[in-house]
């Protein structure tokens, strides 16, 4: 008798992690690797940030906080929204988590019984359709090719709401694709919601301050939609933050409350310190030097390696307009082998690089599109112009 539940065997280990595992397993065999698998700033901490949290340990911030966070901390949330989005929220709304990714799954299950179907616009990040599986649900995909820089259209959305449709759940700024929803684009889309009031939003901004050729705009700042619409945000992407595990989610009252419930009973308030310093962070405004630089540096890396990849034929590449990733669509090398092993897929193409030039990738497969595969560019150039090389070399030794 398997004791694991149903669920849990139909559960997937996170492509990510397992192709970063790989990496560093061939690194610690002597290999030179090129990693360009995590989704993970290679900046330090802003130094009034981690003076923040030193403090805070220094103060005793030692004992459990309340379940949806610190007070002050959702003060400086809302202060935050209200600078930088333009939205207005109560502390009462608002839950500080142990990550977006917490964040993400609270609002999961406080909405999601058995049967019912939440839509990701796909390419979509790699634990939403886990999530929504683990939880009973149903994750109904809208494909995007690199015509459509990866953005679902509004007859797409029109045609998959059904009577079942709970949510939809996306990422914009976009991991995997890059792609960002401009303030049009969701002005259309929530013309379509409009005819659809049960169906509700969860925007997924962790990349928001990474938006190089538009300004962030969420969902939320649209007329009538706040009502029915679960900010998610957080500090591992903006901040450089990820091991501190510091996100939260801003949503109407009748969902806080079921959000902050879910909390309490699964991991209650998250790391004090943490919170602490959030305070500190949260004050800081994205024009803040050592923000404003972190994103400088990661858009120089975008031009170089949207420059390098575009000169591989038979690659297919969209410029993506934020985050730190690249999903080319590698389909046309299907078919093709390198050592006898005949590519069939991304995940395939993304193995075959990472153990012949030493090169990490993630497949696309995880994140719903077969034909592609991702690279992060949160490394430096050097690594980027060595890593592109190698590609280059991989695709034309395929025979
Ligand atoms: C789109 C997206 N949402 C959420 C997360 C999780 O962020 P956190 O580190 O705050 O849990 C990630 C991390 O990679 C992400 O790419």
């Amino acid at each position: 008798m398997n004791i694991i539940s149903q669920r849990v065997q139909e559960m997937n280990f996170s492509q990510t992690f397992v192709m970063s595992n790989k990496a560093r397993e061939l690194k610690a065999k002597g290999h030179d690797v090129i990693s360009l698998t995590l989704g993970e700033p290679d900046f330090n901490v802003p130094t009034a940030i981690q003076e923040a949290a030193i403090d805070a340990i220094h103060k005793n911030f030692s004992k459990y906080s309340p379940v949806p966070g610190f007070l002050e901390t959702r003060e400086a949330v809302c202060k935050k929204l209200k600078r930088d989005n333009n939205l207005i929220y109560q502390p009462s709304q608002i839950c500080i988590s142990t990550g977006a990714k917490q964040a993400i799954f609270n609002v999961l299950a406080a909405i999601t019984n058995p049967g019912d179907e939440i839509i990701i616009p796909t390419p979509y990040w790699v634990s939403y359709a886990e999530m929504i599986r683990l939880l009973g649900g149903i994750p109904i995909s809208i494909h995007t090719t690199v015509e459509s820089d990866f953005k679902i259209s509004v007859s797409q959305l029109e045609d998959t709401i059904t009577e079942r449709t709970k949510a939809i759940l996306y990422s914009s700024p976009c991991n995997p694709s890059g792609s960002f929803y401009t303030q049009q684009d969701l002005k259309e889309i929530s013309d379509c919601l409009k005819k659809h009031p049960s169906v509700l939003v969860i925007s997924d901004e962790i990349y928001e301050y990474l938006v190089y050729e538009d300004e962030p705009f969420s969902i939320a700042q649209i007329e009538g939609m706040q009502e029915r619409t679960a900010v998610i945000n957080g500090l591992s992407k903006g901040f450089a933050m990820t091991g501190w595990r510091l996100g939260y989610s801003a949503c109407p009252e009748w969902l806080a409350k079921a959000v902050e419930m879910i909390q309490g009973q699964v991991t209650s308030g998250t790391n004090t310190v943490a919170q602490q310093a959030a305070i500190t962070a949260l004050h800081m405004s994205p024009n803040e030097p050592e923000i404003a630089e972190m994103k400088a540096a990661f858009n120089a890396r975008r031009k170089l390696m949207y420059d390098l990849l575009q000169k591989i034929p038979g690659l297919q590449v969209s410029y993506p307009k934020s985050a730190f990733y690249f999903f080319p669509d590698v389909s046309a090398f299907f078919g093709k082998s390198f050592n006898n092993q005949v590519i069939s897929s991304g995940d395939d193409f993304s193995m075959g690089l990472l153990e012949n030039k030493f090169v990490g990738s993630v497949g696309g497969d995880s994140f719903g599109n077969t034909n592609c595969i991702r690279f992060s560019y949160a490394t430096s150039e050097n690594l980027i112009i060595e890593g592109m090389k190698r590609l280059s070399d991989f695709i034309t030794e395929l025979s």
